[in-house]
């Protein structure tokens, strides 16, 4: 190629020009954390967030597949940007996330206006195949796993304010019945210890307050050098600067007495809020779950959490009309949920997922059970959850603050317990902790006065 060619062709910073990116995120934390990250990505290659798809150049649908028509809802999407695709050439489209992952080559076969399909370990690969699709105009998908190379992400995050999430494991090996993660998340695979001192450390350096450490099991979080999740949280309680720390999700069956010590031992940082999915109550449709605990057992968590740490608050995930759950194991839910005062849960009617085992199960539940089930469910947390937010009028809370708004003068942040509260105070405020008096309290929010 001659030297003028070259000098024509723009470094992947340049590529972008200045134009727009749209990204449509769907899904979990994960997938939040991921648009985010590709977003990070584009702006270094000259890329600009745009909020309506009509101002892109680059749109791209970052796809969730853990429940309900993940493929259609794709394919409608597709459809809505088909016009726009005609009347601008430039304009490149793209599918990322579990979707991209669980259908592969199949999605860009069905919808070949797609320009690219990228799976869940493909993310940093972004500028290259961007380059690809908009200097070659050649379609690419690239959905392999990466599962020798090492787990080895900065936190990539362009505003990270007060409170940010930092993932320390992806994938799962726990094989959940019903659940697609496992095949569209690969193998678990933590974040070497230092790295993670390191990544918290630059965030609290730039204003970051709380993290929330994020993965699919977080509690089975084991660094190079042998060291748990527990020991994880000591450390960074320990050794960097960080204020607040939360984590999401863990599970049941790797929850234990040393991570207790540890949340006990450094509770002016590690918040009692717990989310704990429990997902039924019976312990049959546990064991067809393969969830690896039984109710008692659950039970038994729950006990020496509370015994531990006497003002957790724990929030839950619910699955109702599991294939085979009879009426009496779905009262077993309710009677549960009866006995623990979940502040918050997220219910869930299931749905049979590719590659899953329980979608071959012969004892599919109708989608009219399913629905009357969960709005059962629903029904008795609204319930629950009025009555445990009234505990809060008159208490004291202890609120990070998080964000001002202009139009109502009012700033608003979250509780060590999670609750969001809003009160009258100043922009200076964000970033602080300071005192509030609970004087309205809902499930959701709650508003206070500053007590000064
Ligand atoms: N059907 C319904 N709910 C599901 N979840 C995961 N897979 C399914 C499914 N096939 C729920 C679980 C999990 C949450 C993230 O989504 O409750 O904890
Ligand atoms: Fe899915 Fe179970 Fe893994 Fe959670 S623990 S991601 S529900 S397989």
């Amino acid at each position: 190629m001659h030297t003028a060619e070259l000098q024509s062709i723009p470094t992947l910073t340049q590529i972008g020009q200045g134009e727009g990116v749209y990204i449509s995120t769907y899904g979990c934390q994960m997938n939040e954390n991921d648009s985010e990250r590709m977003m990070s990505l584009l702006e270094m290659m000259d890329f600009h967030s745009v909020p309506t798809p009509e101002q892109a150049s680059l749109i791209i649908i970052n796809s969730c597949s853990i429940r309900e028509k993940p493929v259609h809802k794709v394919h409608s999407e597709v459809g809505r940007y088909r016009k726009m695709k005609e009347a601008n050439p430039r304009l490149r489209i793209g599918v990322t996330g579990c979707v991209a992952q669980q259908e592969k080559d199949q999605l860009r076969a069905d919808i070949p206006l797609l320009d690219f399909v990228l799976g869940t370990d493909a993310i940093d690969s972004l500028p290259e195949v961007i380059a690809r699709v908009r200097l070659n105009n050649e379609p690419v998908v690239n959905a392999r796993f990466q599962h020798q190379a090492p787990y080895h992400i900065e936190t990539l995050i362009r505003n990270p304010g007060v409170s940010t999430f930092v993932n320390i494991t992806k994938g799962c090996d726990n094989f959940c019945t019903f659940c697609v993660v496992p095949f569209t998340r690969g193998r678990e695979r933590s974040r070497p210890l230092q790295h993670l001192l390191t990544d918290v450390q630059k965030l609290v350096d730039r204003g970051v307050r709380e993290v929330t450490l994020l993965g699919q099991n977080v509690n089975s979080y084991e660094s190079e050098c042998g060291v748990n999740f527990a020991g994880l949280l000591k450390q960074l309680a320990r050794q960097t600067g960080i204020e607040r720390i939360r984590y999401t999700t863990s599970h049941p069956k790797d929850f234990n007495e040393e991570l207790m010590d540890v949340m006990a031992e450094h509770q002016d940082k590690i918040m009692e809020f717990i989310h704990l999915p429990v997902q039924s109550g019976s312990s049959e449709v546990l064991e067809r779950m393969h969830r690896g605990y039984s109710r008692d057992e659950y039970l038994g968590i729950v006990e020496m959490i509370y015994s531990r740490l006497p003002n957790a608050v724990l929030s839950t995930d619910i699955i109702v009309g599991f294939p085979g759950e009879t009426e009496a194991q779905f009262q077993q839910t309710m009677s549960l949920l009866n006995e623990v005062a979940y502040e918050n849960i997220f219910a869930f009617a299931y749905s049979p997922r590719p590659f899953t085992k329980a979608q071959h199960f012969s004892d599919q539940i109708s989608e009219s059970v399913k629905s009357q089930r969960l709005a059962q469910v629903l029904a008795l947390h609204k319930e629950t959850s009025y009555a445990l937010a009234k505990q809060y009028l008159g208490q004291s809370l202890q609120i990070l603050v998080e964000k001002f708004d202009d139009e109502t003068g009012r700033v608003s942040g979250r509780s060590r317990q999670n609750k969001s509260v809003y009160f009258t105070g100043g922009r200076e405020l964000i970033g602080q902790t300071v005192t509030v008096h609970i004087q309205e309290a809902l499930p959701l929010v709650m508003r206070g006065e500053r007590v000064v």
